[in-house]
């Protein structure tokens, strides 16, 4: 097997040194590229660019592979507990009980916002899309930080993720609470992370909302499956602007911004929007797939394709049967998860999908089991803020620790005009 590439053309001859991971995937190494030859790498979409080396996450698109530090993400299904892989994500290894108890107990003392926050809140509209409330408030809250903002040792960002991760999830909750006109819910610290979270998003004064193992253990899992991703469209946005050396809080905030878009992390509400149009009976589910299959038409069938998998998910698998799961144990029937079931069966057996290997993705089922649990259609995306935000903490922490970490700066091709001269506005045409 050679381990250099050879390129020709015309008169220039270089070869390219390849680089191997772990798992055997291969890449040419162009980093001498352009100062060689003069030369650059055309990928818009960067679907064949890699851009670092990272031992956080493994996919293997064609069989259907997700790892988390190794550890198919399937393990975590049976006891899911969301703290544990945000520190396996950031820090490398499964923690230790000590690390575990400690670093819980940290994120409960840090569960608060300033309360000078609680006031920023009042100044959005009920209306404002609650991911422009969290990015916004995540973006703040390193002005509540300013000591956070260079971080250059394991114990800073370990504070700095307890700090993040523990308030992204009060930041969400108080998004909704301020779009329904409620309350804010103070953290309550005898609760674990997720029952916490649910405690503010649901609870009300002298009404305490309680919230049992299943519901506990499907938030858990929601939030695990969402926790990395590799070098996704916002996690690459975490790197982009991480690579500056802007701080993680300013980071994270535009990983936010990135995921918000309805072909990556927003694609969940539009699964749902499809869902309920189809229940409205404003268009046949078969009818559905066939204007997601015309190219006249801008529809596409959400929550189905990605650029990675080119065979089913892992994550959809396991999100559809805990979405069955959940509503047989809540005892109610959700329709839509029906519509979901016949939209996938239509789409698996049909040669358009097929051929193009398009198979549910993680976008899928997820709303479904937010939507038993209560959780309103435009917190979806937030869900997954929350469940994203340990990767985008690893990558960023892994990109600093890279000694070779560049500021990222892709090159162009130019297509504009050649040189012109400038006309002053009296003898324009
Ligand atoms: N419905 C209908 N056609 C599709 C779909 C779809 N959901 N996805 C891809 N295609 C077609 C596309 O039209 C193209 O056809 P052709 O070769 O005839 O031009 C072909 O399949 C390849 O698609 P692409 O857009 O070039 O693929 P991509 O890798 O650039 O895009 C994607 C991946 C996820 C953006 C895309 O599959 C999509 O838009 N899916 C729907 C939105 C969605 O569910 N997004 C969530 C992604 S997973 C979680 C996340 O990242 O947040």
């Amino acid at each position: 097997m050679s381990d250099t590439a050879k390129l020709t053309l015309g008169d220039i001859q270089q070869e390219l040194p390849v680089i191997e991971g772990t798992e055997c995937e291969r890449g040419i190494d162009i980093r001498q590229l352009r100062a060689r030859t003069g030369l650059i790498a055309y990928d818009p979409g960067y679907g064949n660019t890699g851009s670092c080396e990272s031992a956080i996450t493994y996919i293997d698109g064609e069989k259907g592979i997700l790892r988390y530090r190794g550890i198919p993400i399937e393990q975590f299904a049976e006891n899911p507990n969301f703290i544990e892989v945000a520190w396996l994500l950031i820090f490398g290894d499964l923690p230790s009980e000590e690390e575990y108890h400690s670093f819980a107990a940290e994120l409960k003392v840090h569960a608060n916002l300033d309360e000078g926050m609680k006031h920023q809140f009042e100044g959005f509209p009920r209306s404002a899309p609650p991911m422009a409330i969290l990015s916004a408030m995540i973006n703040a809250l390193s002005c509540f930080h300013p000591e956070l903002h260079e971080l250059e040792d394991a114990e800073s960002v370990r504070s700095t993720t307890a700090r993040l991760l523990s308030k992204i999830r009060t930041i969400a909750a108080y998004a909704y609470r301020h779009s329904r006109g409620l309350p804010y819910m103070y953290p309550d610290p005898k609760l674990r992370y997720v029952p916490n979270f649910l405690h503010m998003m649901f609870s009300r004064p002298y009404d305490e909302f309680l919230c049992d193992e299943t519901v506990r253990d499907a938030v858990n899992l929601v939030l695990i499956l969402h926790a990395d991703h590799e070098q996704n469209c916002s996690t690459s946005t975490v790197r982009m602007v991480g690579s500056s050396h802007a701080n993680l809080f300013a980071s994270c905030a535009a990983g936010v911004c990135a995921l918000w878009g309805p072909l990556h992390g927003g694609a969940n509400v539009e699964v749902l929007r499809m869902l309920e149009r189809i229940h409205q009976g404003k268009i046949t589910p078969e009818e559905y797939v066939r204007l997601a299959k015309d190219k006249e038409s801008s529809a596409r069938l959400m929550g189905f394709g990605h650029r990675v998998y080119k065979n089913f998910d892992p994550r959809a698998k396991i999100l559809g049967q805990m979405a069955e799961r959940l509503l047989s144990y809540t005892g109610k029937n959700d329709p839509l998860l029906d519509i979901a079931r016949r939209l996938e069966e239509i789409a698996l057996e049909d040669p358009y999908f097929v051929e193009r290997k398009l198979y549910p993705n993680v976008d899928f089922y997820s709303g479904l089991i937010l939507r038993a649990i209560g959780i309103p259609t435009n917190m979806f995306t937030v869900m997954f803020s929350m469940g994203r935000l340990p990767g985008w903490i690893a990558h960023w922490w892994e990109q600093r620790q890279n000694g070779d970490n560049k500021i990222m700066r892709p090159r162009q091709i130019y297509t504009g005009r050649n040189q012109n001269d400038y006309v002053p506005l009296a003898k324009r045409p």
